[in-house]
This record gives structure tokens, sequence and C-alpha cells, in this order.
């Protein structure tokens, strides 16, 4: 999604911008630009494509200035062009935005029957042209924006700049995230704490509404009613050297090879080694009396919340309802008084879950959710916040951030088991001591990392594969197939093993590679039967098992991949690892762009 940064700053800003828009590439963009307010000129510059373009514009063309605002965009509404590419400008402003005007076509003829002319498709340009106005009207630029903002249906976050004024910025945020930072002697804004971290660590994050003018001394800041208002400063966690690769190629490697670590951070916090007990946030509501839960995610968070299905209801007995957060509103589900709606998210921002859960919420549900940006959107409306200590992830297909959601889940799931009274003290203990050994595991998996790398040639001439999983690895299945879908462009698809024979089966064939995970256990002879329903058609098949499973079904399959043998608790973290490794490999096997595959964006803040 669109990434946004803004200086006022005592020395010349361009490349410090430029610096600024290369942390945020991990969002996704498919342009940029900046303006700096410079000699009663707005200085702009634009290009499509990656940022390389835009240095290069830069390179011939600098944009001198001590204040400016810079953009990267995620194409909504037109094409990645450079007439697209924000910033967008009038002869008086210039603005970033991230987000998306609903009501941009009743504006766009209003202003066009005033006779004002637009040089893009974007639905951001009519803000500039609102705010234009009413400077052009000799009104001050904090009054323009008190006039324009409530005039916006949508979502976004601003950054806007003004030709005679080039001591300040203004910022506004409603839907999508903005932080101010604060500096020696300068103010920033940002999308995120990412976006600033080498420029401050001190930032305040404002709230829905909130607008914001930052000088060069600090910020003013005001609710959606205009009244001044103080936001906490705090410091960020979020060191420059945590958001770079290292020695990997790529931070999906280094986030693949960081999940022992972060896993065990992460369980650090929900579970006592010593008693080997399960140890949640203190909770204001009781969890003994829920009946019933609500799941809902997006992507790699919705598979992860499909695994803590099959946890809720086998060790709690709880029945849980679960569904993708693009639909669930729309299916008008039906949530008794009461009851609890878990969301699950890296981001914490994603539009589709974030708006599930404000319906959630209207509904009268206590919302939970387990995030990794304990400062998101979603972390701040939570009756109940289940922090994952994953770290920032950057590239764009999630990798360390489901294994740390699984992990907390798995607590969440014997805590509750435990006040459910379905779980003994001793049976909560074991469980404890599983998931104790889940990061050594991990490292266990990771040990097979260049032999992944050297099979990645027989998946990649492939055009379609097919992932087979069952029980709490189905939804390991379809978390294999998305993240080939995502970075190496090949069309696959997880299913349950046993759904295969009512139709995909039609699929195999020899050039279609199935990679079937199946840990041994009691779903396995299932699955295994499974297996030899492809092999009889000639179907070639990549067993992932643990050293029984291949002793007993590896023979004649394409490859096998050996994971270390796990209780089936840890089983779905484990797995996680090799067809994260898989898709990784085919990815650069094929050489596409890993980070920031085409046409996604990190954080999905738009429905
Ligand atoms: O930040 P969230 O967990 O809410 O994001 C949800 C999905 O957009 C995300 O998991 C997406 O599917 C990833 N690119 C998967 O690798």
């Amino acid at each position: 999604m669109c990434g946004i940064i803004g200086i006022v700053g005592k020395s010349a800003v361009s490349d410090r911008l430029v610096e600024g828009l290369k942390r945020m590439e991990y969002r996704g963009y498919d342009s940029a630009g900046i303006c700096t307010v410079f000699d009663d000129q707005l200085v702009r510059r634009r290009a499509e494509g990656k940022l390389a373009n835009l240095v290069k514009v830069l390179k011939t063309d600098d944009a001198a200035g001590n204040i400016g605002i810079a953009h990267t965009r995620w194409a909504t509404h037109g094409a990645p062009t450079t007439s697209n590419a924000h910033p967008h400008a009038t002869g008086e402003v210039a603005l970033v935005h991230n987000g998306i005007i609903e009501n941009f076509k009743q504006l766009r003829d209003e202003l066009t029957a005033r006779g004002r002319t637009f040089e893009s498709e974007t639905d951001t340009e009519v803000v500039a042209h609102l705010v234009s106005e009413q400077v052009e009207a000799g009104h001050s630029p904090a009054d323009a924006v008190k006039a324009v903002l409530p005039r916006l249906r949508g979502a976004f976050a601003l950054a806007i700049a003004f030709r005679q004024f080039p001591d300040f910025l203004i910022g506004a945020r409603l839907g999508s995230p903005l932080v101010v930072g604060y500096g020696d002697g300068e103010t920033y804004l940002g999308s995120d704490a990412l976006a600033l971290a080498p420029l401050t660590q001190k930032i305040a994050y404002l709230e829905e509404g909130d607008w914001v003018i930052i000088t060069r001394d600090g910020a003013q800041i005001f609710d959606k009613d205009n009244v001044p208002v103080t936001r906490e400063i705090t410091t960020s966690g979020v060191s420059a050297a945590q958001i770079e690769k290292g020695n990997y190629r790529h931070y999906m490697q280094k986030e693949i090879f960081e999940q022992p670590t972060v896993v065990a951070q992460t369980l650090s916090s929900y579970i006592r080694p010593l008693e080997q007990t399960v140890a949640l946030p203190q909770m204001d509501f009781d969890l003994a009396s829920v009946k019933r839960i609500t799941i809902v995610a997006c992507g790699t968070s919705f598979y992860a919340g499909m695994v803590a299905k099959y946890w809720f209801e086998t060790f709690a007995r709880v029945p849980v309802d679960i569904d993708v957060a693009s639909e669930f509103r729309y299916s008008d589900p039906v949530l008794e008084e009461g009851g609890l709606a878990l969301f699950i998210s890296q981001s914490g921002e994603t539009a589709d879950t974030l708006a599930a859960l404000r319906h959630c919420k209207e509904n009268g549900q206590t919302i939970a959710v387990v995030v990794n940006v304990p400062t998101s959107s979603m972390a701040r409306e939570a009756d109940l916040l289940l922090p994952t200590h994953a770290g920032p992830e950057i590239g764009v297909a999630s990798t360390k951030a489901f294994t740390c959601q699984l992990a907390v889940l798995a607590a969440l799931a014997a805590h509750l088991a435990l006040v459910k009274g379905k779980l003994s003290a001793e049976e909560e203990r074991e469980i404890v001591r599983h998931l104790i050994e889940a990061p050594a595991a991990l490292n266990a998996a990771l040990a097979h990392d260049d032999e992944i790398a050297a099979m990645a040639h027989l998946i990649a001439p492939a055009r379609d594969v097919l992932y087979l999983g069952r029980g709490p690895d189905y939804p390991l299945a379809m978390e294999g197939a998305l993240k080939l879908k995502e970075i190496s462009y090949i069309h696959a698809e997880g299913y349950a093993s046993g759904e295969m024979k009512h139709g995909p089966i039609a699929l195999i064939d020899e050039a279609v590679p199935v990679i079937v995970l199946a840990p041994s256990g009691p779903l396995f002879e299932k699955t295994v039967s499974n297996m030899q329903e492809v092999r009889a058609r000639g179907g070639k098949v990549v067993l992932i098992s643990d050293a029984e499973g291949i002793a007993e079904a590896g023979d004649g399959c394409l490859a096998t991949i050996e994971m270390p043998t796990v209780h089936p608790l840890i089983a779905p973290l484990v797995y996680a690892v090799p067809v994260q490794l898989l898709a990784y490999h085919v990815a650069v096997a094929k050489g596409t762009d890993v980070d920031q595959p085409r046409n996604l964006a990190k954080s999905v803040t738009v429905e």
C-alpha cells in the first residue's frame, strides 16, 4: 500500500525523503514521487515503476529545499503512470495520500463545474484542488484543511505542502495510519515508525480524525472536532538494524530463518516455562463463559485462524465460525450477544479485517486481536490484545508472523481448554512442554534448506501445483499454495486431501507436481491413500513428512522432505517451514522479485 513521508528539516530533504521511501518499499508500490518547497515554488519530481526511476529523475533534476513530502503509490484509481503518481499539485498546494476518497467522482464533477482541470485519473487530485481553492480564496492552510476534511468520505492519510509556507506541513488521518516523528529541530510525518526509523525513535500515533501541523519546533495536533489534543510520544522499538537484510539475500529468507528466535520470543510472553503453565494477559471478561468464537482474518492470517479452529474445537470443545474478512460483513453473520470475536493480523491495519472488527464491536462482541504491530489500529481497538513478537516483517509474503500467530493461538487454545475444564493441569503442562520444543523443531526444519533449494528446479517449470493436507495440515496446504502463487507466480491450490477426488484429481498429470503434507499420526494413512490416488494417475508427488512417514510412503515419490518428528500440536508451525522455503527457492530459481512481488502490497489498507 502507499507509503508517506514528510520532513520539515534543517537541511536538504530530497535524499532523506527518498531513503524514507526505500524503507517503505516493502509495502508494495508501482510509482513514486516527491515535492519540496523551495524558493516560493513547489518542486515536484515523479516516476512510474521502481524507486530507481525516481532517483534517476532526481539526478538530472534535483529537488532542493528543507521541507518536502514523498510517496510510494499502489495504484487504485488510474494506472501506475507518472501523471497518476503522487504528489498531486496545483499552483499552491501539493499533497500525498494513502487510502481511497470514495466520493471523489462527485467532488471531481463539482470542481470541474467550477472550472478546475485535472491532470490525473486519481481520486487524490480532488483533495489537492479542494484545499487549493480555499488557499487561493485567502484562507490560511489550517483553515483550508479544516474546511476540506469533513467533505472527504473514505479513508485517508494525507501530507500537504503549501507553496507560500515553507515552514510547515499539514497531515491528517482517517482510516489510514499516520505518525508524527519528533527530531532535533526537525519534525516528520510517516506512514509508520519504520519509515522514520533512522530519523527518530520519538513517535506519536495520530488517532482517527486527527490532523496536525508540523514545524521544525514540533507538532500541533487537533482532533476531528478541531480541538487541540496531545498524543503520547512513545519510543519506537524499531531500529534501523531490524529493517536491514543482514547477510541474507532477501527479507523473506531472513524472516524464515528468524522463526526459531521470534517464536521463542513470542512464547516467552505466553508461557511460564518453570511452572509449565500458560500465562495470558489480564482480561476483563470471563473467558470460561465463551460459548462460541468467531474468527476473522485475511490471507496467511486467515490460515492461522483455520489451524486455531482445530485447536479451539479439539482442546476446548468451543465451536468456531471462521470467515475471510472481505466476505464476513456481507454474509450477515449471526453474532450472539456477548460472543468472542477473534481477529488475526500481522499489520493490524488490513482494511477488510478492521472493518469486520468494527462491525463485531458494534454488534456487542468482545474483541480479541492477535497482531504483530502493537501500535496498530486493531491493537488499539481490542478488548484483549495478544501481541505476536515477530518484529518488523518486511517481505510481502508473510512467514514469521504466521508461526508466531500459531504460537499465540496454541497458548490461547490451551488456556481456553483449561478454564473450560476440558484440560487437566497435567495436560496443560504437557502442551506447554510441546510448545517449548517448537523453536528447536523449527531449527531442525530449517536445516533442510539446501536440500529444498536443490529440488526447486523440479517445481519451477510447472504451470500448476497442488498442495494436499488433512486436519490442521489442510490450512498449511493452502498457505503453501498462497506462498508459491505470491512470489513465483505459479498457479497453485491447496486442497483437503480427501476432497481431491471430488474434482481436482482431473488436473493430475505428470506436469502438475503435488506437494503432500503428511506428518505421521492418526491422519497419515488416509492422506497417503489420497497420495496414491495421485500417483496412480501419473502425478509427481513431493512428500513432506517425518522419518516414519517417509519410510512408510516415500518410495516412488519425486522427492521427499524429512521434518523432525514432533507432537501434532506443533506440527503446523514446523511444516510451515518447508512450504515457505520451497516457495522461496522456486521464486529465486525463476528470478522473480521475492520481497516485492508484482501487484502485491504488504498491508492492504483498502477494502
Ligand atoms: O497484515 P495482515 O495479516 O492482516 O495481512 C493479511 C494478508 O493481506 C496477508 O497475510 C497476505 O495474504 C500475505 N501477503 C500473505 O503472504
